[in-house]
């Protein structure tokens, strides 16, 4: 889906060097689909040996970044998590020359964790953030960070992100020994196309001067788990394992687990869809689940 991002995107301005903290998942995603547009583009990984590392940054060591890496950049998009002391690992490192440079647009990868538990309901860019998970409280706490440096910033708030390589078909594919059920509980998500399409789409509508400081980055149908994978069976020809209440399961989960089923929200996605005119490429889970199937080979089902 990467060329149909591209086919439908303007050009990025000349010029544009984009600094990417965070090569992961994301990161080489945003990068890949920023470079086919002309912006040249560098890629931070912890090791120069990971691939796509373009240069290293790791903020819990104390080496000092170069300042060529900064020069003539016009662009970062942090997509790093709270360190476990709650500060942001590049404004720990790098907030001075951030702070100096002529910066056009900077994006930081944020999570709708930040919103807490909403029993179900919707949650907007104006519902009050109340974070009960410990990494919520510091994502909102570094957000407050990247806010305070007075830089031109856009908060990208991000539910569940998946894409190929990283989906349901692959939990199918373990052959997990259950999958847990939990009524009425729902997730959102983001396919990892829609956050490099939307970056895109953001970036030009800021230099046009639209530019709010807080979107989420969600698709149209929040869904259950069970729903979810029972798609991505279906689609790989699968058996579903067993399924499990949520009672029984949570006596086995590890803590980490257990606080991502404490939460229930559906992530509102009008502000970027409707305000902001950003069309999904992959509106729900089943059109992304059959895109992420084109990257699993037809003999590798089982
Ligand atoms: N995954 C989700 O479902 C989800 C949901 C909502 C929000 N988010 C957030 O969205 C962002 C991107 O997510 P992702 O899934 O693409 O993450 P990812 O694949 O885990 O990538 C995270 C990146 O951060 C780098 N990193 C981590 N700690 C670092 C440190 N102390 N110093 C320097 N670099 C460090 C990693 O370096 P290496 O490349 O060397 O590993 C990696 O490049 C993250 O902030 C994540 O927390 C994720």
């Amino acid at each position: 889906m990467l060329e149909e991002i591209v086919k439908r995107s303007a050009q990025m301005p000349s010029q544009s060097k984009v600094l990417i903290f965070g090569g992961g998942f994301t990161g080489q995603h945003i990068a890949k689909v920023l470079r086919s547009l002309g912006a040249e583009v560098l890629c931070s990984r912890r090791a120069l040996a990971k691939e796509g590392a373009d240069f290293v940054f790791d903020s819990t060591k104390q080496t000092l970044l170069s300042e060529k890496i900064f020069h003539n950049v016009t662009h970062i998009i942090s997509c790093i998590p709270p360190s476990k002391n709650g500060e942001d690992p590049v404004l720990s490192s790098c907030s001075k020359i951030i702070k100096m440079i002529p910066l056009k647009w900077v994006g930081y990868l944020s999570t709708t964790g930040v919103y807490g538990d909403y029993k179900g309901d919707w949650v907007t860019e104006n519902s009050l953030t109340k974070p009960q998970q410990k990494r919520s409280i510091r994502r909102l706490s570094c957000e407050k960070e990247w806010e305070a440096l007075q830089i031109p910033l856009q908060i990208l708030r991000l539910p569940g992100i998946y894409g190929p390589g990283r989906s349901a078909l692959e939990v199918i594919q373990a052959k997990k020994n259950y999958m847990v059920h939990k009524p009425n509980q729902v997730f959102s998500r983001i396919h990892v196309d829609d956050i490099a399409g939307a970056i895109i789409h953001l970036i030009h509508l800021f230099s046009k001067g639209v530019n709010p400081k807080v979107i989420n980055l969600a698709d149209n149908l929040p869904a259950g788990n069970i729903e979810v994978m029972s798609y991505a069976s279906k689609l790989l020809n699968l058996p579903l394992p067993p399924i499990e209440s949520f009672e029984n399961a949570s006596k086995k989960m590890s803590p980490m687990a257990l606080s991502f089923w404490q939460e229930n929200r559906r992530v509102s996605n009008k502000v970027l869809c409707k305000l902001l005119g950003y069309e999904l490429l992959h509106s729900d889970y089943k059109i992304g689940l059959e895109d992420c199937l084109k990257s699993i080979p037809l003999n590798n089902y089982d």
